[in-house]
Formats: C-alpha cells, structure tokens, sequence
C-alpha cells in the first residue's frame, strides 16, 4: 500500500533523501548492479558515499574489479561529464555467502556508522548448480544483510532484488504482489543451512508444494520469506524483475551485458551456433528494461525510507503490453537484427531459430542440425591436433535449455499495481530521469538500439576483422551444409537400398 501523492508533497524528493547518505549495493559487478550504481551517481549526485561489496573474482581482486566496472560502456557519459562522482564509490572486500558476508571487522564498523540504505543485487543465477550452494548465496547472504542493517546507526531503507519468478511454482496467475508463505517459518531453514544439516534441508524442502522449477526460483521465495520472518518491522522493499533487457533510455540505451540470462540465448542464436530450441513458439517473454529495473530499486528505497509506502513493500517489475512478446516474434526481430548487424566471435551463418514443441521431434532436429555437424567438426578438430568442444557445447546448452524448458511453455500473468502507484508518486522534475512508466518502449526499437552501445557488438573483442570472420562463417557454413547434405545423401541410398533388396 503506497501513500496518496498529496499526502507525500511535504516528503523529501529523490535526490534530497539521498543527499548526503551512504549507500551499500551488493552486486555491483553484474548487470543489475552496475545499472544501479551508475543510476544512483548520475541521479543522486548528493550521495556521500556508495560502498560495493566485491569478492576477488578469477585472481582479479576486488580494487581492480571495481575500475572493470568503471571500465564499462554505461559510464562513459558520466566519466565524460562528472569523473569526480566516481570518487564516491569504495570497495568493501567480501563474499555474500560467508557469515558477516566475509569482511573485515574495520569495514563492518565503517558500514554500522555511516550506511542508510541497502540494495541487495547478489545472487547466483545459475539453474543447474547444487541447491545447498544456491541457498548458501541467495538465502544466507541475505539473513547477514538484514543482520547487518539492525546494527546501522542510520538505517533507512532496504531493498532486496528478487525475481518475478519466484512463486513460479504456483499456477494461479496474475502473481501477486505480496509473498506467498512456505509452510514454514524461514528460520528453520536458515538453521538448517547454518548447521549444513542437509537432510533436514531436503526435508523441509520436500514439504513445500508444489515443486519449484529449479533451485534458484525457489532460494528466492526462501529469501523473500526470510525478510517477512525476521525483517518485516524495518523498512523494505523487494523488487520482482521479470527478465531483464537492456537498457531503454538512461544513460543511453542499449546498454545490455552477455551472461544476464536473456541475452545468452540470443548471442547463441545471433552467433548461428543455436539453431533449433524445445519451447512453445507462442509463449510469451517478459521483458522489462534494466534501467526501469534501476530506477524502481532507488525509487523503492526512497519509498520506504520516507514511509511512503507500508514495510515490505512487494514490487513487481515486469512488462507492459509491448514488451510481453511470444518467442516467435522474439526470434524474427533478433533474425533481423542478426543479418543487419552481424555479431563478432559469430559460428555460422544466422537463421531463424526452428522452435519445436514436441520433445522427440526437437531430438530428431536437433541430432540434424547441432549433434551431427558436431560430431564431424570434432574429428576435424582431432585431426588438426586441436581440442574437441563443439559437441560438448551443445551437450552444455541443452542441459541449461532443460532447467528453462518450464519458463519456454508457460505464458505468466504479474499484477503490476505497486509498481504503477510507485510512479504515480514521482515529482514530474524526477520523472525526467527516474521514470517507471515505459509504456512507449517497444521491443523493435530496443533490440535495434543494441549494436551501438552493447559490448557484445564491440568488434575489439573479435581478433580477426569483420571481413575475415565473414569468410570464415561462409566456409563454415558450407562445410555443415555439406555434412549435413552427405548425411541425406546416404540415409536415401540406405532406403534405396533396403527397398530395393525386399522388392526386386
Ligand atoms: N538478469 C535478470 O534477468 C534478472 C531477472 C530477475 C531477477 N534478477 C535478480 O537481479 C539480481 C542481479 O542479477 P544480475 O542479472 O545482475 O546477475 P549477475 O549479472 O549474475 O550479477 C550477480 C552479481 O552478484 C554477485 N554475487 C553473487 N554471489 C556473490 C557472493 N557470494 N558474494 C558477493 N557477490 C556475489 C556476483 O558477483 P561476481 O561478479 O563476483 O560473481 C555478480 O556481480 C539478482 O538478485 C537476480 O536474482 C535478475
């Protein structure tokens, strides 16, 4: 429930209740995050202070890790216009998953004096990992948030990121905006996480029905029955993207990172190596841009530090009517954009993606046009005295592709009426910059907006020139057209064969 806009005239705007507060944003390094942080700096240039928790990550440590975030395309403008912003941000070394989230007491205190709000980005996207691990970075991580937002001196506001999909277990659509309860209070969980009591874990687990599709949606309706178990007298919000796009209009749009889920499965089709998919070609994707993502995490948090609205706060953040797309018009506008801006690093040449509803029909396709050219460009790779992979990639997507099949044949229905009251309280000189209203975005002109500003189109990225690569693609192509003709080739003579020696 949101407050009435007249009654919240006498209330700080956006930028006032920022001046001069500390920030703390978990995730910072992924897609989300970095959108925020740069939202929070070119919006909220008030700020005192905004702490990142980085963990060192491949060798890189936290320091270095955070001049890479610097580093992308999304804070040109703002490097441009107002390089001193980014003296606000301070690393904080850490890992979510570890008790007191990993840091050093000095770091903690600094935290416990000076910070006013919390965004918690973290999170293991990943539908395959084991759940104890899923839980250990999704679920703990947070009880440590909220324990730490207790001992601040300033607390203000937390906002928790969630997906829309938590409650995808559940059939009854729309989904609403208020957390559906597990049979059980949170703390057992967290108990049994704390002590590494697996078998009561997958007890509790086995007794929460129906079954969630895979361990990540359910860690986070864990988790946002963990903060209406032990945090709901504090001021929270908790924000349900759908599946993030990039960004539609600020700093500029466009922007969109490799690993943030939707994007993987386009860059594979993009790249021609993705050529056939087991889903419903009419079921619908959610899309919402990441920096109408951004904007409602900063508008949540003024929100429930100003009592603007009642604590927790649920917001779901998903699409409008034309951001709610079927696969199929997914794959012609992604076809288009693909033949008109060919991607660097690509495999072969794009074609329409063959969505096959039916599981054996897709096995029969997908043996035609991803196992067989494998199976053929390995040895030739063998022979080459190079290593195999190319089978070993498409085992590996379709093991990704089996834990997403769920969300490839279901259509979801979210009520988005926090999410619009939330807009209605925006001052109008706010809204320029921290709007939640994207009724006008259309899927088009957002996918079109890519090539300019994602860094997957950066062609720097690719060692061989644009020229080159499309040579190669050209005799790659030709090479699995061949494959795949021979194997024709032999299956007819086969049946001529068989037939002939029954009939003649
Ligand atoms: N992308 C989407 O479509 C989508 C949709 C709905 C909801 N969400 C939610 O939005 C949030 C952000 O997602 P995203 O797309 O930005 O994901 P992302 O790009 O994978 O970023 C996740 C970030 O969390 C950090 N992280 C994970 N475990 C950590 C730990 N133990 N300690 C410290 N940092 C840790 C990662 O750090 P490293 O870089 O060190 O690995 C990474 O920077 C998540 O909570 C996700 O559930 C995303």
């Amino acid at each position: 429930m949101l407050r009435s806009c007249a009654e919240a005239n006498h209330l700080p705007r956006v930028a006032e209740f920022y001046h001069g507060k500390s920030v703390f944003v978990t995730g910072a390094a992924g897609f989300v995050g970095t959108v925020l942080l740069e939202t929070l700096l070119r919006c909220c240039s008030g700020i005192k202070s905004i702490y990142i928790l980085l963990r060192s990550k491949k060798n890189v440590q936290p320091e270095v890790r955070k001049e890479q975030i610097f580093s992308k395309k999304i804070f040109e403008k703002l490097k441009e216009e107002t390089p001193e912003l980014l003296d606000k941000v301070h690393v904080i070394a850490g890992d979510a998953s570890l008790p007191n989230l990993g840091m050093n007491e000095d770091d903690v205190q600094l935290l416990v004096d000076e910070v006013s709000v919390v965004f918690h980005c973290a999170a293991i996207i990943h539908f395959t990992k084991p759940l104890h691990f899923i839980l250990k970075n999704n679920v703990l991580s947070l009880s440590s948030i909220i324990e730490l937002c207790r001992k601040m001196r300033k607390f203000e506001a937390l906002v928790y990121t969630s997906t829309a999909y938590s409650n995808s277990n559940r059939s009854n659509f729309p989904v609403k905006e208020e957390v559906y309860r597990l049979p059980f209070r949170a703390e057992k969980f967290l108990d049994a996480l704390k002590n590494e009591d697996n078998e009561m874990l997958q007890e509790l687990i086995a007794d929460c029905k129906p079954d969630w599709p895979n361990s990540y949606t359910f860690s986070k309706c864990l988790a946002e029955n963990v903060i209406m178990d032990t945090a709901s007298d504090l001021p929270v919000a908790i924000i349900r993207p759908s599946i993030v796009f990039s960004t539609w209009k600020h700093p500029m749009p466009g922007y969109g990172e490799e690993n943030s889920g939707i994007a993987a499965l386009s860059l594979g089709t993009g790249k021609g190596f993705i050529k056939v998919l087991y889903a419903d070609p009419n079921c619908k994707l959610n899309l919402v841009p990441a920096d109408i993502v951004a904007n409602a995490h900063v508008l949540a948090a003024w929100s429930a530090g100003t009592n603007r609205c009642a604590s927790p706060l649920v917001a779901n953040c998903t699409a409008t009517e034309n951001l709610h797309i079927k696969l199929c018009e997914y794959d012609e506008t992604m076809t288009r954009l693909a033949r008109e801006f060919p991607l660097p690093q690509a495999f072969e040449q794009h074609s329409n993606l063959i969505i096959v509803p039916y599981k054996y029909l897709y096995y029969i396709v997908a043996a035609y046009y991803h196992y067989l050219p494998a199976v053929v460009l390995d040895v030739m790779l063998r022979i080459l005295r190079k290593k195999p992979r190319v089978y070993s990639m498409y085992r590996f997507f379709d093991t990704v592709m089996s834990s997403l099949n769920f969300f490839l044949f279901r259509t979801f229905q979210f009520e988005r009426k926090n999410l619009e009251c939330l807009d209605s309280l925006i001052h109008p000189e706010d809204r320029k910059d921290l709007a939640l209203d994207f009724r006008d975005a259309t899927f088009l002109g957002m996918t079109f907006s890519l090539p300019e500003v994602a860094p997957f189109y950066d062609w720097k990225i690719d060692r061989k020139s644009q020229t080159d690569r499309q040579r190669i693609i050209y005799k790659r192509h030709m090479l699995i057209t061949s494959i795949q003709g021979m194997f024709l080739v032999t299956c007819c003579l086969l049946i001529y064969w068989v037939f002939s020696s029954i009939f003649c």
